[in-house]
């Protein structure tokens, strides 16, 4: 069954190229994006996994682990790693869960048979520090995903966990923000002085900061 936006993700033990995890306790307390790729030596997703590994550094600053999975074994994993390091000049920094019995994938609903019956689609799920799940996306195989987008939204969850405010289209972290229409006129006037009322419903203040 798909799991949907605040349900608890499933937990799961794996095997991965940095070892035996088991879900939960690996992430534990962290924001966590696991993603899937179709599969092994194939071109885009080598693309992929290297912009995953360059971009480490802006997850762990984020308080973020990030995690990989195909339907190809560990021992694909591992000689595939290699050719990611020619191709992208990145050594992959991040666990890769090998997941040739599909546990993982059919417990995340990551094998969608219309589009392939063996391969997982481009799955992404952001899951908080709550293990509950906040964002999923699926693409197709053919097309790579755009991982800034990825942390673009980690930015808006974790600011729109802590802050009574939404973020609108395009947003990038710096940028004015929504306060949320839950929030009386009185109480945005206390918390948010100054802010702009563009329509009675749509009131805009500088991104809070902490
Ligand atoms: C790729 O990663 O390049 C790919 C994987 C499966 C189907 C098509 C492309």
């Amino acid at each position: 069954m798909a799991i949907r936006l605040g349900d608890e993700v499933p937990n799961f033990t794996a095997d991965t190229t940095e070892g035996r995890i088991d879900f939960h306790q690996w992430k534990a307390g962290k924001w966590a994006i696991l993603f899937s790729h179709p599969r092994d030596f194939t071109p885009v997703c080598t693309t992929e996994l290297g912009a995953v590994a360059k971009l480490k550094p802006e997850f762990e600053k984020r308080n973020t682990r990030v995690i990989g999975l195909s339907v190809d074994p560990l021992e694909a994993h591992e000689r595939w790693v290699q050719d990611i390091k020619d191709v992208t000049g990145q050594t992959v920094n991040f666990p890769m869960i090998g997941d040739p019995d599909k546990a993982v994938a059919n417990a995340y609903d990551m094998i969608h048979p219309n589009a392939s019956d063996t391969a997982t689609v481009r799955s992404v799920f952001i899951i908080g520090p709550d293990n509950k799940l906040k964002l999923t996306l699926t693409y197709p195989a053919s097309t790579g995903r755009n991982f800034f987008e990825i942390l673009r939204v980690v930015d808006s969850l974790q600011l729109t966990s802590k802050h009574q405010v939404a973020t609108p289209a395009d947003w990038k972290s710096g940028e004015d923000v929504i306060i949320v229409p839950a929030v009386s006129d009185e109480d945005a006037q206390k918390r948010f002085p100054g802010y702009v009322a563009k329509k009675p419903y749509l009131r805009v203040t500088p991104q809070p900061q902490g």
